[in-house]
């Protein structure tokens, strides 16, 4: 399939017979959660037909994305409406039950859960439920998943996937029999912890990172290169999130080196920062997929730029050179993100059903 830009869209195959755009289109930036942008959800509908229709066929939101199930719902409406086959769409949720809830868990919560996605969904089937758990302290991950794996038999979901679940807690579920077809994680060239042990568990296991934080929530693109430490406060919640990051990677000076080598190589194959930053991760072990924030229509037409070239040996070493210099942030999959007394989780919200 061809699209405006000329590139084709390559897809992966996550299970047998279930294949996913390779870039795909996040819904986190269409809540309210997100920032105080108002969205216009005709447009919004509307640019989700053309890009489809591109074969940017692939979308990711999740339970606590306040109103996006519903939007996909409508889209989806929308696809039908016009005569179109729901097939070839792929439409990725999450299952994250509150914080405050994890202990009380039952069975019957986690198939209330999937009913609720499936009904503002509009669908029969979900394509894929990432689970997440806030508090491997709090017993229940392994059961929890047990019971969303039930639910397979029964036709209401395809398969299972996580998100932000770390290489041990992974490995266990998956030793326990639980078929994980996916972890969606950050990975991106500020924050590499995929690869200190998630990558090669997936390549035994045959499961796939979709990854977001590809372009740190926009740091990695034109607009913040050669510029000052930005102001606060930032715009929207993404940008805090991965300001943490720029820090933790080495600061504001060693973020705008890195940038300087992305620009040198966005020159030389006349592509974006940006298409240079989530290439980077889209050629990475074990990725399927990266994520990217589905807030402007014109920015698929620039992403789908990734598509039309490669990194080559020269582009690699440099970017290594930067990533040997730099680690980036500390420990395995979101393990600074549930330390209870780091800045990652001053600014997570963990009760979002609650709310
Ligand atoms: N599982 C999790 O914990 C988790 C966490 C975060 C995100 N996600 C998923 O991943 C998706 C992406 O989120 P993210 O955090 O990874 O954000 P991101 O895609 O790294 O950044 C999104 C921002 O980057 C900007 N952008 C997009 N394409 C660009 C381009 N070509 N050039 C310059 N800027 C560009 C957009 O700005 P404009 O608004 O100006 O277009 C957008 O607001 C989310 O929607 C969500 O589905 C999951």
């Amino acid at each position: 399939m061809r699209s405006e830009a000329g590139a084709s869209v390559p897809r992966a195959e996550l299970a047998p017979g279930y294949s996913i755009a390779r870039l795909i289109q996040g819904g986190w930036q269409l809540t309210p959660d997100h920032s105080d942008r108002e969205i216009d959800r005709t447009a919004q509908i509307d640019s989700f037909l053309r890009t489809a229709e591109a074969g940017f066929t692939t979308f990711d939101c999740a339970d606590i994305y306040t109103g996006v199930e519903k939007l996909f719902g409508e889209f989806l409406r929308a696809w039908r409406a016009g005569g179109r086959d729901t097939d070839r769409i792929q439409i990725h949720t999450k299952y994250v039950p509150d914080l405050a809830a994890l202990a009380t868990l039952t069975r019957a919560d986690v198939a209330r859960a999937v009913d609720r996605s499936l009904a503002r969904l509009g669908v029969e089937r979900l394509d894929l439920v990432q689970f997440h758990w806030w508090d491997h302290g709090v017993p229940g991950f392994l059961e929890t998943a047990g019971w969303l794996s039930d639910l397979i038999p029964t036709g209401k979901l395809r398969s299972i996937g996580l998100t932000n679940v770390a290489t041990a807690d992974m490995r266990e579920l998956t030793a326990s029999g639980i078929n994980v077809r996916a972890n969606q994680v950050q990975y991106s060239l500020l924050d590499r912890r995929p690869e200190r042990g998630l990558s090669s568990l997936c390549a035994k296991t045959g499961a796939r990172l979709l990854c977001y934080g590809a372009l740190a929530g926009g740091f990695l693109s034109e607009g913040y290169l050669r510029t000052p430490v930005p102001h606060e406060p930032l715009s929207n919640r993404s940008l805090v999130k991965y300001r943490l990051i720029v820090e933790e990677y080495g600061g504001w000076k060693a973020f705008q080196n890195l940038l300087d080598t992305v620009a040198q190589i966005a020159r030389k194959h006349e592509v974006s920062l940006a298409n240079v930053a989530a290439r980077w991760v889209l050629e990475r072990s074990g990725v399927a997929a990266v994520i990217l924030g589905a807030s402007r229509s014109d920015r698929l037409v620039e992403n789908l730029r990734l598509f039309s070239f490669e990194l080559d040996p020269d582009d690699r070493r440099a970017l290594e050179r930067h990533c040997n210099g730099h680690p980036g942030p500390e420990g395995d999959i979101y393990e600074r993100e549930r330390d209870r007394s780091g800045p990652h989780w001053a600014i997570l919200r963990t009760g979002l059903h609650q709310g």
